[in-house]
């Protein structure tokens, strides 16, 4: 199959889901208005209540799909408990929706250091300053964090904090939707076989 033939309606005869992931994204690239990696992602607090809130997809290939974040915030420390997660993907402009969900690893350290040492120099500050989802006595707080942690990487390379690393969801399932008429949609959802093969099936909408 092509990949004009991915992104077309055909999309339901795709015998594999990375590269239909792939051709999607790559449309949703041409045709967002921004963020096209922009992903919901959901997770499970220690009580079974979830979670949910948005994330950037930084990578995806047959291990699955990467984001990165503070280990030590909401969403790490109900992945960390869990090792599992879910993410849904939607392009307004395509009217399509992906759904990712599976068990989570963590990314290697070189991996994590290697997409680190690409982030813009205050980017790489901020994940030393910002204590995410922790109170925040003020915006001025904040900002004397991020002073101090620039006048301490002044010079040199900036490490990666230990707790900022990237979550790996390992999918056991990927859905695709595509809008239709009349909210008769297409799906189609993939799921890992026992031979590390997909099987396939088409859902009603
Ligand atoms: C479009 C968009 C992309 C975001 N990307 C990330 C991201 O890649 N990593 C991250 O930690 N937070 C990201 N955020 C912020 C999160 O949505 C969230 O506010 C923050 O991570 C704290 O979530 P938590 O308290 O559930 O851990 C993003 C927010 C938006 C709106």
């Amino acid at each position: 199959m092509t990949d004009t033939e991915l992104t077309s309606g055909d999309f339901t005869e795709s015998a594999e889901p990375y590269r239909l992931f792939a051709a999607w994204l790559k449309d949703a690239t041409a045709s967002e208005p921004n963020d096209p990696n922009a992903v919901a992602l959901a997770t499970v607090d220690t009580d079974g209540l979830p979670d949910v809130r948005m994330v950037l997809l930084k990578g995806f290939d047959e291990h699955g799909f990467v984001f990165y974040t503070n280990f030590e915030s909401a969403k790490g420390r109900e992945i960390l408990a869990t090792m599992k997660a879910a993410m849904c993907f939607h392009w307004k402009s395509l009217r399509r929706q992906v759904r990712v969900r599976g068990p989570v690893e963590i990314v290697s350290d070189a991996e994590a250091n290697e997409y680190f040492a690409t982030r813009p120099r205050g980017s790489r500050i901020g994940a030393w300053a910002s204590k995410q989802s922790r109170p925040l006595e003020s915006r001025f707080a904040l900002e004397k964090a991020v002073a101090e942690y620039t006048a301490r990487h002044a010079i040199g390379e900036i490490p990666r904090p230990a707790h900022w690393s990237g979550f790996r969801i390992v999918p056991s399932q990927i859905e695709f939707w595509h809008d239709r008429p009349f909210r008769l949609h297409d799906r189609v959802v993939f799921t890992r076989a026992a031979d590390g093969g997909w099987d396939k099936d088409r859902l009603y909408p």
